[in-house]
């Protein structure tokens, strides 16, 4: 019997499939697609102190291979999470791990212990890196910074703290060490690929926020190399996203040495793919003559 249960730090999951930020809104919307009972987790849409409308419009765009979106953090607030979606969210079978973003570490700090003291929860995961709003992509490019804001979280926070992280920096590997420093019990690896797209005709840019980030199969050997980079200079647990699609994509990303992944874009064009995934684990860890998927996590190092 295979066991594919993994412990990343105090955060414990049945299985390493985990649905991104985001790209799930918060489980209501994707209960007739996807079997809940598989996932190894679920991490709900990012929520900020005050409601937020968001970006402009268009908020989205499909490249030549990827897609580009500058949702900015369209959220309720995180009074009406705790009191809408929590009560929702902790009645399904699988891991949630709540989602906050501040506009300053101090916000950090009171969301964290907010979303503390509220049961039903596996853990909490920073957004320290949205790109698609001002301030957000400050933090996470700030290796101090990091570590105020991922220290002080924990102080106030019992629940295991993952650091999400952004790739748009020169080296990831001070950030993600600053994260684990500080605490976090994994980092999340990573958020989108800020990029541009064109309207030459209209000579403008096409995203009603100019730049927006980019996701999907496009930025899976992006997300892969920083993924590796991290495994090889910092002892902290990861958790991989960027283009996962397929369980080459999860092997990939597990042997580079995540512990555990992130399926995000993926969920908008094949609904049902994570449970999938996970049923087709075990076949590949066979395959590796692997009992369990600690077996398998960094062995292409
Ligand atoms: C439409 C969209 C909205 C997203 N919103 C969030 C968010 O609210 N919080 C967050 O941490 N990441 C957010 N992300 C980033 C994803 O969680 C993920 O890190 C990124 O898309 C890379 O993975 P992928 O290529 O599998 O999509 C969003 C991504 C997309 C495409």
């Amino acid at each position: 019997m295979l066991d594919l249960s993994v412990t990343l730090g105090r955060l414990r999951l049945a299985n390493p499939i985990l649905v991104a930020s985001g790209t799930f809104g918060y489980a209501r919307e994707m209960a007739g697609a996807v079997d809940f009972a598989k996932l190894g987790g679920i991490i709900p849409k990012t929520v900020t102190k005050s409601p937020r409308a968001g970006n402009p419009p268009p908020r989205t765009v499909e490249t030549t291979s990827g897609m580009l979106n500058a949702i900015g953090l369209d959220n309720d607030g995180i009074d009406h999470f705790i009191a809408h979606h929590l009560p929702y969210l902790r009645t399904l079978p699988t891991a949630i791990i709540a989602n906050i973003a501040g506009k300053t570490a101090d916000e950090f700090v009171t969301m964290a212990a907010q979303i503390g003291r509220e049961p039903g929860l596996a853990g909490l995961e920073l957004n320290l890196s949205c790109p698609n709003v001002s301030g957000g992509l400050d933090f996470a490019t700030d290796a101090a910074m990091i570590h105020t804001i991922v220290a002080d979280v924990r102080a106030v926070c019992p629940l295991p703290i993952i650091a999400k992280l952004t790739p748009n920096v020169t080296n990831i590997v001070p950030i993600a060490r600053a994260a684990a420093d500080a605490g976090a019990d994994a980092v999340s690896l990573v958020n989108t690929f800020v990029g541009i797209a064109i309207d030459w005709r209209k000579r403008k840019p096409i995203l009603g926020n100019i730049t927006g980030g980019l996701s999907g199969p496009a930025i899976k050997p992006l997300a892969l190399r920083l993924v590796w980079l991290v495994a090889k200079n910092v002892k902290v647990p990861i958790i991989g996203v960027g283009g996962i699609s397929t369980i080459d994509d999860v092997m990939e990303f597990l042997v580079a040495g995540a512990s555990a992944i992130q399926v995000g874009t993926a969920n908008f064009f094949d609904p049902s793919v994570s449970a999938r995934l996970v049923d087709q684990l075990p076949e590949a860890l066979k395959t590796l003559n692997a009992d369990r998927v600690a077996d398998v996590v960094g062995k292409a190092h």
